[in-house]
């Protein structure tokens, strides 16, 4: 009876060592997996010896189960390692094929960064908002009455030369000016009026400081009392928030047909040191950046207002110009071109 304890105790040894020999010439997951079926499986070899108790003697039979137990967790345990040395082998060999070059450059992500034209348009609405602008919106293509014969430009005037105007096939043209806005604003609303209306604008000119479409800014305060002397405390105040708290501002008289009297405005040039000889502005001194004036009772007329009973300012200024000057761009076409080469230097 002894012997034939002694002889399934060696024989479990047996198995194991046999089991662990066959586990290491293993080279698959799959080979491991038939393998654990075949020693620790319903049919598998240990089951046989473990069947085998009934055969022997009450007092012998825990000795043999323990044993049996013993030696499922060694073939269990070293099928597991087995199993993991199989895994990192096969790791390895992926690595060795799809390796990694960690001294190469990052790829770089480009970051997005506000069009200038952009952050220009929102510096100049946080200006006229804080001195109580609101913002006023019409539409690019634009009738004759609208454009130029409210705005006190007659038929056959030259004044309409000035702008070379895109007329459309229908009767309607682009607007040259975002001046049309001052009048649907004051068609659609009584006085006072206090807006800025960006837009963009068309005519047929093309350079490097003119492009067929470009963005102007107006501006239009209209009550019953509104004098040159607002006109200019608004634009010195503009000027120094935008361009500086020591910028010169001049009003240098000129004309328009819709403002009388009209001006233009320069303000100090903001790159020249003076006396120093300066491609912007000529070595003047001055740059130019909107015009301006009092709105033209014949306007007022045209809209239906009294001009005998209200009174108003209205400006305008290119978007371009203010960023071209704001950024030392020396030709508008880059505004309009997208090349990220360009627009990279604005990312902050
Ligand atoms: N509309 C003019 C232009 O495009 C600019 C302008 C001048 C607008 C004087 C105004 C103004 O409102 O008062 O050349």
């Amino acid at each position: 009876m002894n012997d034939s304890l002694d002889a399934r105790i060696e024989s479990l040894a047996t198995l194991a060592e046999e089991a662990r020999k066959e586990f290491a010439t293993a080279t698959h997951e799959e080979q491991l997996n038939q393998l654990k079926a075949r020693y620790l499986g319903k049919s598998g070899s240990l089951k046989t010896i473990m069947e085998s108790l009934k055969e022997l003697s009450p007092d012998q039979r825990p000795i043999l189960g323990k044993t049996v137990n013993q030696t499922k967790q060694e073939v269990l345990q070293a099928l597991e390692d087995r199993r993991v040395q199989i895994r990192e082998e096969k790791r390895r060999q992926e690595l060795a094929h799809r390796w990694i070059d960690l001294s190469l450059p990052g790829r770089q992500r480009d970051q997005g960064a506000i069009h200038p034209l952009r952050s220009v348009t929102r510096e100049l609405f946080s200006i006229f908002r804080s001195l109580g602008y609101d913002v006023a919106e019409g539409p690019c293509v634009e009738d004759d009455f609208h454009n130029f014969s409210a705005l006190n430009f007659p038929p056959d005037h030259p004044a309409r030369d000035m702008q070379d105007t895109l007329l459309l096939k229908n009767g309607a043209l682009l607007r040259t000016h975002t001046s049309p806005v001052q009048i649907r604003t004051m068609q659609a609303n009584r006085p006072p009026i206090r807006i800025i209306a960006p837009g963009m604008v068309y005519r047929c000119d093309a350079d490097v400081s003119h492009s067929p479409m470009f963005s102007q800014i107006e501006g239009l305060w209209v009550d019953e009392k509104v004098s040159l002397a607002d006109l200019k405390g608004t634009l010195t105040t503009f000027a120094r928030r935008y361009y500086g708290p020591d910028v010169p501002i001049r009003l240098r008289p000129s004309f328009f047909p819709f403002t009388e009297p009209s001006c233009e405005v320069d303000v100090g040039c903001v790159f020249c040191p003076r006396g120093g000889s300066c491609s912007v502005c000529h070595d003047t001194g001055w740059i130019e950046i909107l015009g301006a004036g009092m709105v033209d009772p014949n306007v007022f007329e045209a809209v239906g207002y009294d001009p005998e009973k209200v009174q108003g300012f209205a400006f305008g200024l290119g978007i371009e110009r203010v960023a071209m000057l704001k950024y030392g761009i020396n030709d508008i076409r880059l505004l309009f071109e997208n090349d990220v080469r360009f627009l990279r230097q604005f990312a902050k």
